[in-house]
């Protein structure tokens, strides 16, 4: 989702000539796009902002008072959402800071953070420098049409959550549910094929909950797959609340929707989930992916897990090992549980020591990599389709995405083939596996380099 802001806050601003650069020293503005899910996350944001001023302090600026050249500092996301007046304390040198929902709004603030200068922000009224405020209107029906993030792109059609699971901070950060009307997502969609998508992962905290189309998330998945030229179509995250029928046939019968899901469960114990407040057992689930698998006996499962919430036993952590090795994931996430200031999780008396946290987490991570590594083993020596959206680091290297969201690399041969193969769909034949990661080899070349030289030079 961050990824999807940072591309859309690009958006906004190319509108007023700004254009993303990747030398920090010859930058105007510098804006830290920041996460507020864990605690790890979001103090790494003070650790960052320092680095920014010790830099500019370093080119020759004395970092409390700006002078002309002084990048302006943003502070935008989760972070600047429920911690505003905070980072304004612990960074006053921050020119302005900024929620999810207001982004829509960067020209406007950024000419007012301007005006403020050269006036040392030790001296700002905090609020002229903060927004978080949840504004009426939706920023979707302010930004500019999306530009090109590739052949691979984000899409965002959900917003916010009212699940309020006892550990998380985004019910608080993102606001309640919100879904974009399908016409708007269907416009967004046929503007990234225009630029160069062949695959659109649709976003949102709740994802599978979205409600813009009659016929929820399946109805709107159908109308994408009409678009022409859109041959993927994947969502994050769902919740298996929400996990309707129309959903899953969908999966069964729209070819476009990629054989891959990651729906979280957080932890096995019906206990904990019941603690969590997550409205499902574990059976819930595993008859979800019961029904999925009968759809799909292929798709590959991924989930998040958290281990030591508050309560959680050595019986309850068992619970998510067995539930681990029942469904056998291709892949997943898993977290110490971080707790967050103002969620209920935070207030429990029976938290779990670290040192506890630390080894289930070791443990948990120990057999989701086996099963990940297990997964990636059996696609060796099958013909995969991969979709290449980046270079790889050695020449002629492409690498992309499996329809199992594994990442696949594959030499090319030569610069004719990578650049036709740059940004489209081949059959790759998977030769190895490794950890994170799986080794290709082209099938059959599309353009022979030997035919495409000479063709060239007659031309010449
Ligand atoms: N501590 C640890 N992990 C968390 N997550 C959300 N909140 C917390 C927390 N307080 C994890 C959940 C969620 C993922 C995005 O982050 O597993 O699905
Ligand atoms: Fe957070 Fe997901 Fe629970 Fe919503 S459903 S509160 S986003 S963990």
């Amino acid at each position: 989702m961050n990824v999807y802001d940072a591309a859309r806050m690009a958006d906004v601003l190319a509108t007023v000539d700004y254009e993303p650069t990747e030398d920090q020293d010859s930058a105007d503005l510098i804006i830290l796009n920041t996460c507020h899910i864990r605690e790890k996350a979001a103090e790494k944001v003070y650790s960052e902002l320092g680095r920014v001023r010790r830099r500019h302090a370093n080119l020759g600026n004395d970092g409390d008072s700006h002078t002309e050249q002084t990048p302006l500092i943003a502070v935008a996301g989760c972070v600047a959402q429920a911690e505003g007046d905070e980072i304004l304390r612990r960074a006053p040198y921050v020119d302005l800071v900024f929620g999810p929902q207001s982004y829509h709004r960067l020209p406007e603030l950024l000419t007012k953070a301007q005006n403020r200068r050269p006036a040392s922000r030790l001296h700002a009224a905090p609020d002229e420098a903060i927004l978080t405020e949840f504004p009426v209107e939706s920023k979707f029906d302010h930004l500019p049409p999306p530009r090109s993030q590739g052949a691979s792109a984000f899409l965002t059609v959900q917003e916010g959550c009212d699940k309020f699971c006892s550990f998380c901070v985004v019910p608080y950060t993102r606001g309640a549910e919100f879904s974009r009307p399908a016409e708007d997502v269907l416009a967004d969609a046929c503007r990234l094929v225009e630029t160069g998508a062949r695959e659109v992962t649709l976003l949102g905290q709740n994802v599978n909950a979205y409600h813009g189309a009659v016929g929820g998330l399946a109805a709107l998945i159908r109308r994408l797959a009409e678009v022409e030229g859109l041959d993927r179509i994947r969502y994050t995250t769902s919740h298996p609340r929400d996990m309707d029928t129309s959903l899953i046939r969908a999966h069964a019968e729209v070819p476009e929707l990629m054989p891959y899901l990651h729906l979280p469960i957080q932890s096995g114990s019906d206990k904990v989930l019941d603690r969590m407040n997550r409205r499902h057992t574990a059976d819930d689930y595993i008859k979800i992916i019961d029904r999925l698998r009968d759809a799909v006996p292929d798709i590959a499962l991924s989930s998040d897990f958290i281990v030591g919430h508050p309560g959680e036993t050595e019986a309850d952590f068992e619970a998510t090992l067995s539930l681990v090795r029942h469904v056998g994931y291709a892949q997943a996430y898993s977290f110490k549980y971080s707790p967050r200031p103002g969620t209920p999780a935070a207030d429990a008396s029976d938290q779990v020591p670290e040192q506890v946290k630390s080894d289930r987490l070791e443990k948990l991570q120990v057999l989701l990599n086996k099963h990940q590594q297990r997964f990636n083993q059996k696609t060796v020596g099958k013909t995969v389709s991969v979709l290449f959206d980046r270079d790889g680091k050695r020449e002629h290297q492409l690498v992309g995405r499996s329809p199992y969201m594994q990442a696949v690399h594959a030499d090319c041969g030569g610069a004719m083939q990578t650049e036709a193969l740059r940004g489209s769909i081949a059959d790759i034949e998977i030769v190895s596996a490794h950890a994170n990661s799986l080794g290709g080899k082209l099938l059959t070349p599309t353009v022979s380099e030997a035919v495409t030289v000479m063709t060239e030079s007659a031309g010449a």
